[in-house]
Order: C-alpha cells, then structure tokens, then sequence
C-alpha cells in the first residue's frame, strides 16, 4: 500500500510573516490526517515555516534547488543550505521552471541527483502542454520526461522520490484533468517506472496529480487507483480548502 502524499506548492506567494499565519490555521485542521502533509514555500519563508510547523504532521519543502554543492551559481541554492534551513522535501522541474526559466529534461535531472545527494525527498514534475496533449502524444511525452530525469538513479533512489504528474494546461486554469484522464498518465508514468526499475519500485513509487486540484474534485481524483496525493497550488493557500484535500487523502 501506498501512502498518499498531499503536498502545497505555494509558488511565489507568502512574506515569512504569512506564512506563520497560514500555517499556525492550518495546523488544528491537518492534524489527524492520514496522509503525508507537506508544504513547498518560497526559500525566505523556509525557516518562518519550520518554526510554525515544529511539533506538527506538517514537513517543510522547498520549489528548487542547484545541481551543484556551492560556487558561483548567483541567485540559485544548494541542497546543503536547504536542509539546513530545515526543508526535507523539493520540488524539481515544475513546468513554470520549464516554461518561464530554461529548465530541461537533463537540468532536471542534476537537480534530482542533488536532492537525492542532500538526503531530501525529491517531487520531480512532468507533464504534456495543450499542444501535446492535442497532437496526441501525452504519453510519450511524460515517458521522455520521466526517462531522463532518472537517468542514473538507483531503483533505492528511485523509490522514494515522488513523481507529480502536472497537465501544463491545467495548472493555474481551473481547468482539471478528469479522473480518467489523470489516471490513464499516472498509469503511464508507472508503468515507464516499471521498465526502468521493474514491478516493485513501480507499485510503491508515489505519483501525485497537480493541475487545479480542488477541495471540491480532490476526493474524485485521489480515488483513482494511480492517483497518490497531489501538488496542490493556488488551494494550498488557503487553510480550510488545503484541508479538505489532506481529508479526501484516506
Ligand atoms: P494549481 O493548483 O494552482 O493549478 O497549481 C498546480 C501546480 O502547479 C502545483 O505545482
């Protein structure tokens, strides 16, 4: 069995002061909850959320990090100040990454084997744009993303990273993948783990949906047999929404 993983991925929102304040709502309305809870944060608000979420079933996680260890990389961070500001999980080539900041399959990739390196708990991103998805080759194109990001990974590694399937056309657009829809590529996605790294690191590796989930279709999705917890952006801040999703992770 799976354990489902809800995760926020707050983008760039939150001073560190917000942060407490969200956090501090969230933490009486997630506290039975039977799923991993994480929130992603911008890295000023990384230690405002350790503070806030100390003693609670909250872990902190970061939106990036570098490939490299330290060196002249200006504006970037490494794994070593990520964990040391107290994150144990990040984000890895969200598709606004991808879209808006040159990040590629082979970038991706690095970054991985950084997390991997640090001893975080890696959410690596995928997904197809509007055009994929129309010039039919969804499939392939999450395949190839998948691919290469664990392209020298051991099936150890490999086991506890989590994989988000994310629509590009369905983030920030309140359009949502239907159940079925995001069922059939998170299958898909296991099944490209299964070629890598065989049956068992398939049916335990976590694979997320994100693109739109909501406290109205969290429970829907999360139903689906491939469908492991979710990336969730704009409902991740707001406590009572973020909640409902953590709830319809059972
Ligand atoms: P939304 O939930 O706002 O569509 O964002 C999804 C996402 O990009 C999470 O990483």
């Amino acid at each position: 069995m799976r354990k489902y993983v809800i995760a926020g991925n707050w983008k760039m929102n939150m001073t560190p002061a917000q942060t407490k304040d969200l956090i501090n709502q969230m933490k009486p309305l997630v506290a039975d909850a039977t799923c991993d809870v994480v929130l992603c944060v911008p890295y000023v608000d990384i230690a405002a959320a350790v503070e806030a979420a100390n003693g609670s079933n909250i872990k902190i996680g970061a939106e990036n990090i570098h490939w490299a260890q330290s060196g002249a990389f200006t504006g970037e961070i490494s794994g070593e100040m990520l964990k040391a500001a107290g994150a144990q999980y990040v984000i890895i080539g969200h598709s606004e990454r991808r879209q808006y900041f040159g990040e590629t399959d082979d970038t991706v990739n690095a970054r991985l084997k950084a997390a991997i390196a640090s001893g975080l708990t890696p959410i690596v991103c995928v997904g197809e744009t509007l055009e994929q998805r129309e010039k039919n080759i969804t499939v392939e194109t999450v395949a190839m993303q998948t691919k290469i990001a664990f392209r020298d990974i051991s099936a150890d590694d490999a086991v506890n990273t989590i994989i988000a399937y994310e629509p590009v056309w369905a983030i920030g657009t309140g359009k949502t993948a239907t159940d079925e829809q995001a069922d059939e590529v998170n299958g898909a996605i296991r099944n490209v783990i299964k070629e890598i790294y065989g049956i068992d690191t398939a049916e335990k590796i976590v694979i997320q949906y994100g693109g739109s989930m909501n406290a109205k279709n969290a429970a829907g999705l999360l139903a689906k047999q491939h469908i492991d917890g979710g990336l969730i952006g704009g409902a991740s801040l707001k406590a009572e929404d973020f909640s409902v999703i953590v709830k319809a992770a059972k």
